[in-house]
């Protein structure tokens, strides 16, 4: 391959419209190589952002042929081996405001990020002397979470948010609750888990989208999972998720697999089913997804399944 054409999504506060550049490949590059070299070389009103270059200041994320990427840290050998062709579209990230071409306005996400008091929140005052020591089990808990370099790009991939009509946290903010809901040192941590759970916590759809992309591979969902285990044992059970996961629960522990005649009314009660899902249900029957007349009958393995239950259990009561 000689040449690598860069299709960029121009915007310059009022147009859009896409410009393309050429340049030689060259083996080893970065994105952020390349974004640079057109900016120097070719058109001085390119706009993005970086500073690091290290993959520590978060500051370059950008879409290429429709997904997330560090400028910094991507190699376009990877991206050109990746999709297959030799033309790469550029994009500002998703699920943000456009300020300029490539740069997007985190203000709004910042001030979002206020909601779950992204700080500590302490039992009592460190002392010169002692500092707020953590042992190193304390400080393993809250060590992935610190890594996160605020680079957006969990927002930029997350199929909640780009549906969601604004109340879903972007998935940076909901670990940067987890981070203190799992501190040590922090005494409040319903205060951080709180605002998780009224900004649609349940909502996210587990496309792992967030735990694929994000360049510091933080275990996003495996935070979600433990913030909605935390909001029941806080006591927050009647709400859609936490019923939703109780049915699924109960069903696989009774029949090694879910009963999906029942599982609506068990997640959104007998009114709201009958409301809402009955012409849904109807087509499943008529498609013979599912069938009324039949009862549940558990699985082959049941035996194994309720072991593992119990094991867990008692597990997690010790
Ligand atoms: S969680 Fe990962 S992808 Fe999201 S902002 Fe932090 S480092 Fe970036
Ligand atoms: S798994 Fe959940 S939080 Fe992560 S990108 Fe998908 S919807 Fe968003
Ligand atoms: S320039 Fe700092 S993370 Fe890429």
């Amino acid at each position: 391959m000689e040449n690598i054409t860069f299709r960029i999504r121009r915007y310059d506060g009022t147009n859009t419209w896409v410009q393309e550049y050429r340049l030689p490949y060259e083996k080893g590059k970065t994105i952020l190589w390349a974004l640079t070299k057109i900016k120097d070389e070719i058109d001085p009103t390119l706009n993005f952002t970086s500073a690091c270059r290290h993959a520590i200041c978060g500051s370059c994320g950008v879409k290429v042929n429709g997904h997330a990427f560090l400028a910094c840290k991507t190699s376009l050998d990877k991206l050109l081996e990746t999709f297959d062709t030799s033309v790469l579209y550029f994009e500002p990230l998703g699920n943000y405001d456009v300020v300029r071409d490539l740069v997007v306005d985190w203000k709004p996400k910042m001030e979002k990020m206020k909601k779950v008091k992204p700080w500590l929140l302490p039992s009592r005052e460190g002392s010169k002397e002692e500092g707020f020591r953590q042992s190193k089990q304390q400080f393993a808990k809250i060590s992935s979470s610190t890594d996160c370099i605020l680079c957006g790009i969990c927002a930029s991939e997350c199929g909640q948010l780009a549906i969601n009509d604004g109340g879903y946290l972007e998935p940076f903010i909901i670990n940067k609750a987890y981070r203190f809901v799992v501190d040590s040192r922090d005494n409040a941590p319903e205060e951080h888990i709180r605002p998780v759970l009224e900004n649609e916590l349940w909502k996210c759809i587990h496309c792992m989208q967030c735990v694929s992309k994000c360049p510091k591979e933080i275990p996003l969902t495996d935070e979600i999972a433990y913030l909605r285990k935390e909001t029941m044992k806080m006591g927050e059970v009647h709400n859609q998720g936490a019923r939703h996961a109780y049915a699924f629960y109960h069903d696989v522990k009774k029949w090694g697999r879910l009963n999906e005649m029942t599982l609506p009314v068990k997640t959104d009660g007998m009114v709201t089913t009958l409301r809402k899902r009955i012409p849904f249900a109807y087509r499943m029957i008529v498609k013979g997804k599912i069938n009324p007349l039949r009862l549940p009958k558990a699985v082959k393995g049941i035996k194994g399944v309720r072991k593992i239950y119990q094991q867990v259990e008692e597990e997690s009561k010790s």
